[in-house]
């Protein structure tokens, strides 16, 4: 079972910056996972939020919005990151104000990822296309222009809206990966769970699915997925919200099958792993 860093390392620096980025392949994380979104002067930045007060230090700014969307590149270099949970990542807080907000241009360009897994997952696509900003085809143009095939990146674009990703593979092409993120809340209209009908609809079209963990144990979701062909992706295994004993619980994840899990701690599920084998 592979081992994705969630926002790079997320529970040991803060999300979505180069540095945590970097601190997850440095503990062997088979790939890592970060969040896309798009300013007002359609630059694709990696943030998780399109409101940016609870992971920037926005609010010492006199900025008129706190949305990405009212913002141009040129503000949000101004800002830092800063810690979500500073209460219980107390080491990551010590941190916060010290990383800016990377652009997507700047990971893909990052020398030390040649040869690794990239995980991009594109947010709020449809809010951001209503706007007139086009993530999908910032995304595109980025890929494009990283070249990325001949610096032996692999590319796994996710995202939780059917449609942008559908666009997304129509756009970028069959060279990447793609795969749908599942979430109760967030499954297609008309849809109340992954049963095999949806599964069959999601490997028609893409190559894997993403199960939240409340949806992983729920019929035989992974098993169905498999034998559709898909690819399963589970998220998100993190040491603060572990069922029980973390070593046992991330035992019982990766007893589910699945083929990926998204962590905040790679480094803790990599020992887990590589203790079962
Ligand atoms: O890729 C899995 C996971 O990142 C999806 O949820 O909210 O952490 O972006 P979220
Ligand atoms: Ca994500």
């Amino acid at each position: 079972m592979l081992v994705f860093g969630h926002r790079g390392a997320c529970g040991y620096l803060p999300e979505n910056t180069m540095e945590s980025f970097e601190l997850a392949f440095s503990q062997g994380a088979d790939a890592i996972e970060f969040d896309v979104v798009i300013t007002k002067d359609h630059k694709a930045v990696i943030l998780h939020d399109n409101d940016l007060s609870h992971t920037t230090n926005i609010d010492d700014k006199n900025f008129l919005s706190a949305k990405v969307e009212d913002l141009n590149l040129e503000d949000i270099a101004q800002l830092r990151v800063n810690e979500r949970y500073p209460e219980s990542r107390v080491e990551s807080a010590s941190y916060s104000g010290k990383f800016q907000i990377p652009t997507l241009a700047q990971v893909l360009a990052n020398p030390k990822f040649d040869g690794k897994h990239l995980i991009i997952e594109v947010k709020h696509g449809k809010h951001f296309q209503q706007l007139g900003l086009d993530i999908v085809a910032e995304v595109a143009s980025e890929l494009q222009k990283s070249n990325w095939q001949q610096r032996g990146i692999q590319i796994t674009l996710e995202c939780f809206e059917f449609g942008i990703l559908r666009e997304l593979k129509r756009v970028i092409g069959p060279d990447c990966k793609y795969v749908f993120l599942s979430a109760p809340d967030m499954l297609p209209v008309g849809k109340a769970q992954l049963d095999h009908e949806l599964l069959a609809e999601i490997a028609e079209n893409f190559d894997g699915v993403s199960v939240a963990i409340s949806m992983l144990f729920q019929g035989d979701v992974v098993g169905m997925a498999k034998d559709l062909g898909l690819k399963v992706f589970a998220y998100t295994a993190r040491i603060e919200t572990a069922e029980g004993e973390v070593g046992t619980w991330f035992e019982r994840l990766i007893d589910s099958g699945i083929d990926g899990l998204f962590a905040d701690q790679p480094d803790v599920l990599l020992k887990v792993v590589g203790d079962k084998s």
